[in-house]
């Protein structure tokens, strides 16, 4: 049994735990703006050129998302307090293989 929406686990920027339903095929950074209210996350709309939708991918979950594309390796090395499990969520398409997973928002 497949569903249409996952669960997500996020740590938002105040460290609050907050759990999401999400509807596949929508990006990361989408579902994260709809539910979680702050100021500069995905400034630039999704199109790879702002960082500010930069998360923390829980380490184990990290090998289910797609790989990055040469677009997002330069905006993350222009980022701040980058690690190795940073992603930038506007390139993150949520798939059934998501469900579960845990991250958390960079700070601002
Ligand atoms: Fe700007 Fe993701 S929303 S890089």
């Amino acid at each position: 049994f497949m569903s249409d929406t996952i669960a997500l686990y996020v740590i938002d920027r105040k460290g609050e735990k907050q759990t999401i339903n999400a509807e596949v095929g929508k990006t990361l950074k989408d579902v994260i703006i709809r539910e979680i209210e702050m100021d500069h996350f995905g400034d630039c709309g999704g199109c790879c050129a702002c960082a500010t939708c930069h998360v923390y991918i829980k380490d184990e979950w990290l090998d289910k998302i797609s790989a990055k594309d040469d677009d997002e390796e330069s905006m993350l090395d222009q980022a701040f307090d980058v690690k190795h499990t940073s992603r930038l969520s506007c390139q993150i398409s949520l798939s059934e293989d998501l469900d579960g997973i845990e991250l958390e928002l960079a700070p601002e």
